[in-house]
């Protein structure tokens, strides 16, 4: 793999997502309404992450980047499981409770 150096760039998008889940808070009351709330703000990082580590992972497939490849489709997987542990949270605990 070519040792590239790129530039730090600052996500916008994540830093939107972190001030919609803070605004969440001050709009809420502690308890299940906010905690359902709090959860779809953390589904909605994670599927930026999805998103950002799935387009990742294919562009190092198609250049013969094995070894990065392997690293985010690793990453990626972490990913989609901690979506899976919020959803299956929502549905079986929180979202019952904040109805
Ligand atoms: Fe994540």
């Amino acid at each position: 793999m070519p040792d590239i150096r790129i530039k730090r760039l600052k996500c916008y998008a994540m830093e939107s997502l972190i001030e919609e889940g803070q605004e969440l808070i001050e709009a809420t009351e502690k308890g299940a309404v906010r905690d359902a709330g709090l959860i779809g703000a953390a589904q909605k990082v994670e599927h930026y992450e999805i998103a950002t580590y799935g387009t990742l992972c294919s562009l190092a497939e198609q250049l013969g980047y094995t070894e990065a490849k392997n690293i985010l489709a690793e990453t990626l997987k972490e990913e989609k499981s901690t979506d899976d542990k919020l959803t299956t949270l929502a549905k079986e605990n929180v979202n019952k409770k904040a109805g």
